[in-house]
């Protein structure tokens, strides 16, 4: 089999053609170059190498209600190693997490895909010969040795996490884009995989911790590229501080917690980077005021490295501590890792290639990542029209539904509106293996089947 170097794009128009129960939407496959994506969608021609695929009306494609058909691409063989694992039961912290409590076919509140149950209860976090344990295990030696107090550490916490925990307990209002289904993985209107460790601030706070780390995978419906991936990993930083703490210090609880949070983030960046020019810019988190964001200039531009602030009183005083003051702070681990170990995708995380993981040892912060080979990418245009309910999240979960890993971009490069006010848009989806060069065969078989999974049905 031919493997798939650099070459032109091929095309997918999504063409809308009549038919007797109404519009119909069929695919016409096309090896045109996207500078000619079409201004005017071309009409359906059926030719001996086209695919039909017969659909429903768009409309309704794209819901966040709507489920995607995940079509298999594996071998029997594969496939069912692969539903076997899905089927397993998974044990984090102690809750025993089955595929039936996170993923409900049939549940019109729920959008968690099948790929997103097979992340649950890997934690990267906790290999201590994996990037991201070794730059955990990093910032925890930084705060053994620079507090007197120690904090609590927990990378273990369940990441189902009811929504008045992810959002409610740390204020964020209900109109926020954060809470919405294009955004946030629901298993129900009341229970979501956790979007952020933030969402474990209010129970630790009940429980009595007063200084705390929390280490986590979270999960964000994103779009696809070399920095986004639907899970990831944050730590959240804790502190609070009672009154005699900023009393003798003549200033304000606010401002004591402020000047400390940012003493000690300064040391935490500078023991991660070295001696890196700093800044600190304002910005707005729903659980904390005063707010900020830390930037360091690195290789030669300034990078974000984490939000902060301190915690509004309201947190502390629903969670039994009234009358003290503290600082909380949240970092990407992901984010981070990238640019300490000169990891240049966010995929090569989750590789279990000997290629990758051997190159990463426990207590070896920053050694540099040697890519084994870059392998040739292979770009896909496909163009339709949206309506409504069209969001770019929903095209990416049906493209990762499909294509996984293999999945390494979906980037709109054209859009157009006719004279009737219906908008088209042309996606290109770059498809790269970071182990292996892709072949045809494959990489046909995945636009095929991720076109089948956005309209639904099968090919004739
Ligand atoms: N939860 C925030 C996020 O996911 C990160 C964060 C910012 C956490 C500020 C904090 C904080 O505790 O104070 O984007």
């Amino acid at each position: 089999m031919a493997s798939v170097g650099r070459q032109a794009p091929s095309i997918i128009h999504l063409t809308q053609c009549k038919s007797r129960a109404g519009f119909l939407f069929a695919p016409s496959i096309s090896s045109v170059h996207l500078a000619f994506h079409s201004r005017k969608p071309p009409k359906l021609s059926l030719s001996a190498s086209s695919t039909a695929i017969h659909t429903r009306s768009i409309l309704g494609s794209f819901g966040f209600y709507r489920r995607f058909s995940a079509i298999p691409i594996l071998s029997k063989k594969s496939y069912k190693r692969n539903t076997a694992i899905l089927s397993a039961l998974v044990e984090v912290g102690g809750v025993k997490i089955t595929k039936d409590d996170v993923v409900r076919e049939n549940d019109p509140t729920n959008n968690v895909p099948d790929s997103i149950f097979a992340k649950i209860g890997l934690q990267l976090h906790r290999r201590d010969n994996h990037p991201l344990g070794i730059l955990k295990n990093e910032i925890y030696n930084f705060f053994d040795n620079n507090f007197t107090e120690s904090f609590n550490k927990f990378d273990n916490l369940c990441p189902i996490v009811s929504v008045k925990a992810n959002f409610d307990d740390v204020l964020v209002p209900p109109d926020h884009v954060s809470r919405s289904y294009n955004d946030t993985y629901y298993i129900n209107t009341e229970t979501v995989l956790r979007c952020h460790t933030s969402a474990h601030q209010a129970e630790l706070l009940r429980e009595g911790y007063s200084h705390f780390l929390v280490t986590g995978d979270v999960y964000r419906r994103d779009s696809i590229d070399a920095t986004h991936y639907p899970v990831f990993h944050q730590m959240e930083g804790f502190r609070v501080f009672s009154p005699a703490e900023w009393e003798e210090s003549g200033v304000d609880g606010t401002s004591y917690a402020a000047m400390d949070l940012k003493k000690n983030l300064e040391a935490l960046a500078r023991h991660l980077f070295g001696d890196v020019e700093m800044r600190w810019v304002d910005t707005y988190f729903p659980f904390t005021n005063p707010s900020f964001e830390l930037e360091i200039y690195f290789q030669e531009k300034w990078m974000e490295v984490l939000g902060c602030g301190v915690t509004e009183q309201a947190i502390l005083n629903a969670n039994g501590r009234p009358g003290t003051t503290a600082w909380a702070f949240g970092l990407g681990l992901e984010r981070l890792a990238m640019v300490l170990f000169d990891i240049p995708d966010i995929r090569l995380f989750w590789s279990s290639d000997h290629r990758f993981t051997s190159q990463f040892s426990k207590g070896q912060l920053g050694v540099k990542f040697k890519p084994f080979s870059k392998f040739p990418p292979c770009y896909k245009d496909i163009s339709f029209w949206i309506n409504e309910p069209f969001t770019e999240n929903n095209l990416c979960e049906v493209v990762r539904g499909v294509a996984g890993d293999l999945a390494e971009e979906v980037s709109l490069i054209d859009e157009f509106t006719n004279k009737k006010g219906m908008t088209s848009h042309c996606y290109r989806i770059t498809f790269r293996s970071m182990e292996r060069s892709l072949t045809d065969e494959e990489v046909n078989r995945l636009q095929r089947f991720y076109m089948i999974s956005i309209y639904g049905c099968l090919p004739d």
